[in-house]
């Protein structure tokens, strides 16, 4: 069974699906994480992120695992590394590349196959598992993914303004909606639900609710 979480960045989909999976008993797939991963490992080559052809090179060289609730590239811990700014803008350029998320939709299915799972990111619902169980898309209102962003920064001692980040999450989103392949988006049977006046375990407490009824109403 295969329940989606999409949505955009500070939407809390991060937290709220690794919360759900948790009370769900199902594993977790950080979807991002991996198109970060791709970034880390193409900053760390040197490689040109506008490169197309080299970053689809590196996506097929990486070998990204999930260990309990760290990110392994090639072994390594990059829990932390793949979460730095610089990897962020990087992720979000490699990620418009047709044939790195090829590769990636095809980890992401095989990690999925036979296997509970909750998966979070920006096309889970639309494009790689369009037949999934349960489908959510998580929104929240721009200056409120900001102000959360800046608690996040400020708890790890890091200052950038409110202001700085809002811009950051416009661009992103841009990127992220017009972008050709698997744009960020609602898939049509998704359930939309804005998190913006939602505590996180409000949403996680809504989520599972959504799933166990459809579960109920599903069995015989
Ligand atoms: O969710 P995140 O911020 O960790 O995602 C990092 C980048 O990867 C972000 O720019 C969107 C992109 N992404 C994507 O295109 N498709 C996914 N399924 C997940 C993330």
């Amino acid at each position: 069974m295969i329940v989606t979480i999409d949505g955009p960045a500070g939407s809390g989909k991060s937290t709220a699906a690794r919360g759900l999976s948790k009370r769900l008993g199902f594993e977790f797939l950080d979807t991002g994480a991996m198109y970060r991963c791709v970034a880390w490992g193409v900053l760390q080559r040197n490689v040109d992120p506008a490169d197309e052809q080299a970053v689809t090179d590196v996506s097929q060289q990486v070998k990204i695992t999930f260990a309990d609730d760290q990110v392994l590239l090639d072994g390594e811990d990059v829990s932390e590394a793949i979460r730095t700014p610089e990897v962020t803008e990087a992720a979000s350029v490699v990620a418009q590349y047709p044939t790195v998320r090829q590769e990636l939709v095809r980890l992401q299915q095989q990690a999925a196959a036979g296997v509970e799972i909750v998966s979070e990111g920006r096309d889970q619902g639309t494009v790689v598992f369009p037949d999934a169980f349960c489908k959510f898309f998580l929104i929240a209102d721009p200056e409120e993914r900001a102000r959360r962003r800046h608690e996040e920064l400020a708890a790890k001692g890091k200052q950038v303004t409110l202001d700085a980040i809002l811009q950051q999450i416009y661009e992103r989103d841009q990127r992220d909606e017009q972008r050709t392949v698997a744009p960020l988006k609602p898939a049509d049977d998704a359930i939309e639900i804005n998190t913006s006046r939602l505590a996180i375990n409000e949403v996680i407490d809504q989520l599972e609710q959504l799933v166990r009824s459809r579960i109920s109403s599903d069995s015989p």
